[in-house]
């Protein structure tokens, strides 16, 4: 039965792509707007607003349909470099969360300005990066709202041996974090906010994949993740009520986590981003069901040898770390495969054809891709299909001009 809905499929997107010239970037409205229902209403239901992470989507357009679509759900956005959120704020967004720290002059510059029309917000982590943005803030005249980023990595027994989760931040102590939080309290040219910690060893981590017993180990540490986090987070935010530096924003979740600890009390609201356009790497966590939204069309120009075609271009693979995972997968029509020793090239991606599949020569395949909003720095446009039309184009990034990133 998939099978037959992924033949459908594949003649629905090629009946819409018509002639269009290939590579093609792809956007499946139901499917875009069928996520985000499911990932807004997730909020919703715990009783906590979006902010809609920039990075995995990469088109301002589609911003704009979540901005519809999610309504008073969205707080606002997550962007990821300071020209971006600058940018954004031209645009006439007002609440922006540049999430990722930078001593940049310019940077912090833009910023700081970006404060004049936005609360254009910065995450960071030490004092260095404070005075950097402090002197910008008294240069424009405003003060930069800032926000701690606290390291929610998973270390049993407060083990620093064993560290689950990303390198980021160092600041984990409730009393290292209220400190810092004081200091930037008396600053002219900057402000406390509040708080980001974001679980990336329960959002980046497939639930399936690796066997049962691999599913169970890592179950049992998404569980002992979630409540260890629940209790850190909650006595960093009693410290600073107790030091009367309460923060106005918490900010915490991922796609891959929000169904997990979205409830989590301390946290007002949840990061999304991938899960819109729900890349593949988004397959493998249980919670949430997502539809593949985005994808893009490469044409077949060979047929190298009975049973292989080969596509022109392809290589759009994620960044992390490096391996099978972050290369595209074929995808429609289904049963193709990568070649594991040539897999997604610069060129050309050959593929292995199954032998009931017939693809001639000139004819579309499509691919998703292990991240979203990435993958459209090889794209200027996004065709948005609605069934097997064409219903809008929409300009990525990209498309715009811009590599923020
Ligand atoms: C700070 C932060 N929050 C949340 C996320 C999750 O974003 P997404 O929903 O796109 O996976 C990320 C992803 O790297 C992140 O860096």
């Amino acid at each position: 039965m998939g099978r037959e809905l992924d033949l459908t499929n594949w003649s629905r997107y090629r009946r819409a792509l018509g002639d269009e010239p290939l590579p093609a970037a792809l956007c499946d409205l139901d499917a875009f707007e069928a996520n985000a229902r499911l990932l807004f209403g997730l909020a919703r239901k715990a009783n906590r607003q979006v902010r809609i992470a920039t990075k995995s989507v990469r088109c301002p357009s589609l911003v704009a349909r979540l901005l519809d679509l999610g309504g008073d759900c969205v707080r606002g956005l997550m962007t990821f470099s300071a020209a971006e959120t600058a940018w954004l704020a031209k645009q006439g967004h007002t609440d922006l969360l540049l999430a990722y720290p930078t001593l940049h002059p310019r940077d912090c510059q833009m910023v700081a300005e970006a404060n004049r029309s936005a609360r254009a917000a910065l995450v960071v982590d030490d004092w260095a990066q404070v005075e950097v943005i402090a002197r910008a803030g008294v240069a424009a005249g405003v003060r930069v709202p800032l926000v701690l980023d606290v390291d929610a990595s998973y270390r049993p027994f407060e083990s620093a041996r064993v560290h689950l989760g990303v390198r980021r931040s160092p600041l984990r102590a409730a009393r290292a974090i209220a400190d810092l939080a004081e200091r930037i309290a008396g600053e002219r040219g900057a402000c406390f906010l509040g708080l980001m910690s974001y679980e990336a060893q329960v959002a980046g981590l497939p639930d399936r994949g690796g066997g049962a017993l691999q599913a169970a180990a890592v179950r049992a540490m998404k569980r002992r993740s979630i409540a260890a986090l629940r209790s850190s987070r909650a006595e960093i935010v009693s410290e600073l009520v107790a030091r009367k530096l309460v923060p106005t924003l918490f900010n915490g979740g991922g796609t891959g986590s929000i169904a997990l600890c979205g409830d989590d009390p301390s946290l007002d609201e949840l990061t999304i981003g991938s899960g819109f356009l729900a890349s593949h790497l988004f397959d493998h966590i249980d919670a949430i069901a997502l539809r593949p939204a985005l994808s893009f069309a490469l044409q077949v120009t060979r047929r190298p040898a009975p049973g292989l075609v080969t596509c022109a271009g392809g290589g759009v693979i994620a960044s992390g770390e490096a391996g099978l995972s972050r290369l595209p997968h074929p995808w429609l029509p289904p049963g193709l495969s990568l070649l594991p020793h040539e897999g997604a090239g610069e060129v050309q991606t050959p593929l292995r054809v199954p032998a009931n599949v017939e693809l001639p020569l000139g004819a579309p395949v499509l691919f998703r891709p292990a991240k979203a909003g990435e993958s459209l720095e090889r794209f200027n446009e996004l065709l948005l299909v609605r069934g097997a039309q064409i219903e809008s184009r929409a300009q990525t990034y990209r498309g715009h001009g811009f590599a923020f990133g």
